[in-house]
């Protein structure tokens, strides 16, 4: 080859370089982000759309890694089998990241740290520890790390419900004598509904992190950098300020 056909061959592949380059610029990756949203304030559904804490966090996060996110509302107990099976790339449902769920799946570093509270009738004698739940019937959610908690102590009647509302519902109807919940979702609970407090019992400190599947470090990397931005730039503390 002389060099002129040499430079003209490098600069075709120059040329080439570049197209390809802005060509996948504009090509935003999308991911399924699945949650459930029965956990207010962290992600409810406001008028047909997921609104909450999560929510607003992961559009900061996509923002940061410049993909494009759907979210996927599902069932809780359906979370992490859809995270392994693939239907879902990653989860923010302000799950905690127990050390089994680490089994088989990996965790973001945490972004709220939470623990479960026992709510009751306005008019019941308060309950200082979990211990005192023996001999009553105590409500959970169905997979929650309050089911875990709650059943582990002996004694105790456990009902397991799908929704943390028809617990509620129960509470207030004099069927079961306590729910336990995550503390944030809780205070909702009690906001919005007459005649149930929360006890002075704290449970044991839970953190909340996002879910990714084991063999996803790329992504897992990119969350935990954006958080730190997140967290670094001040754009965290507003939402928490917004939201608790
Ligand atoms: N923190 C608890 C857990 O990890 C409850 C989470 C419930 N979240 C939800 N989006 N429904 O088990």
């Amino acid at each position: 080859m002389n060099k002129m056909m040499k430079m003209m061959v490098v600069a075709i592949i120059g040329i080439f370089m570049v197209a390809c380059g802005n060509n996948s610029k504009e090509k935003i990756e999308k991911i399924y982000v699945g949650t459930n949203a029965e956990f207010a304030p962290f992600e409810y559904l406001e008028n047909g759309k997921t609104v909450g804490f999560d929510m607003d966090l992961m559009a900061e996060i996509s923002k940061e890694i410049g993909i494009e996110v759907e979210i996927k509302d599902m069932a809780f107990d359906g979370l992490l089998p859809a995270l392994q099976a693939k239907k879902v790339d990653m989860i923010i449902a302000g799950m905690t990241a127990t050390e089994e769920r680490k089994k088989a799946v990996n965790f973001s570093e945490t972004y709220y740290k939470a623990n479960q509270v026992i709510i009751i009738a306005e008019g019941a004698e308060d309950i200082s520890n979990f211990e005192e739940l023996k001999g009553k019937k105590v409500g959970v959610i169905l997979g929650f790390t309050g089911d875990v908690v709650v059943s582990e102590i002996d004694g105790v009647e456990v009902k397991k419900y799908n929704a943390g509302y028809v617990a509620i519902m129960d509470l207030k109807e004099g069927k079961i004598d306590a729910v336990v919940l995550d503390g944030e979702p809780a205070k909702n609970f009690v906001k919005n509904n007459e005649g149930i407090k929360i006890t002075s019992a704290e449970g044991e400190k839970e953190e909340y992190a996002m879910a990714v599947s084991k063999d996803n470090a790329e992504l897992l990397e990119k969350i935990n950098t954006a958080l730190t931005t997140l967290k670094e730039n001040g754009t965290y503390d507003k939402l928490l300020k917004k939201w608790f």
